[in-house]
């Protein structure tokens, strides 16, 4: 019975490797939107759709992803410097937080966060997922529901928060895309979850 529910759960959600990528993938639209002469409502928005994503995806990965490859990789670097960077995104996250978009330091403070996300991004999408796939084949697909089940208790009590910041820092163009991460894994959450019960029923 278990097997056939966590094939079940396999099949109908996005991978771990790729839920990550997706993030990030958000995190940097976001800063893609970002022009230095938007408007000061526009940049708070944008700023506060890509420091919310971050938190959530550094605490996804710090409880269950990273967790999974420290006892699976032989080299463990990777991982083990991940935890200080996500760190340092926090401290300048908080920075931002305090500070008005009119600040003169406004810019300059979100440029050196997406910096620092790029790079620790590069490093993850070119060392960690790679390893991960080779590493956990089979598990890709429950650990990957593991994580929208997790991201789904975050996001619940801020998607007021997260409906503001995507209405007011997106295009109507790109809008669907911004809300993109939220929704599919709402939506992955959900196929999965109806799966389930429709596995249950029969
Ligand atoms: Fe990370
Ligand atoms: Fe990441």
């Amino acid at each position: 019975m278990n097997s056939i529910k966590n094939t079940v759960t396999n099949t109908l959600s996005p991978t771990i490797t790729n839920m990550i990528r997706m993030d990030h993938t958000h995190v940097l639209e976001a800063f893609h939107q970002y022009e230095i002469d938007s408007s000061p409502q526009t940049k708070k928005a944008l700023v506060n759709t890509a420091c919310l994503a971050l938190e959530f995806h550094s605490q996804l990965e710090e409880e269950i992803f990273y967790p999974v490859m420290r006892t699976l990789a032989t080299d463990t670097a990777t991982v083990d410097k991940s935890i200080p960077e996500h760190n340092e995104m926090r401290r300048l996250i908080g920075e931002l937080r305090a500070m008005e978009p009119t600040d003169p330091r406004y810019d300059q403070t979100f440029m050196q966060l997406m910096r620092d996300v790029m790079h620790h991004v590069a490093d993850e999408e070119t060392t960690l997922l790679p390893d991960a796939e080779r590493l956990l084949s089979d598990r890709l697909g429950e650990l990957g529901a593991q994580m929208t089940k997790r991201r789904l208790q975050l996001a619940a009590p801020r998607a007021r928060e997260i409906a503001v910041n995507t209405i007011r820092g997106f295009p109507t163009s790109s809008m669907l895309f911004a809300a993109g991460a939220l929704i599919a894994g709402t939506y992955f959450a959900k196929r999965t979850f109806e799966g389930q019960s429709r596995h249950r029923r029969t």
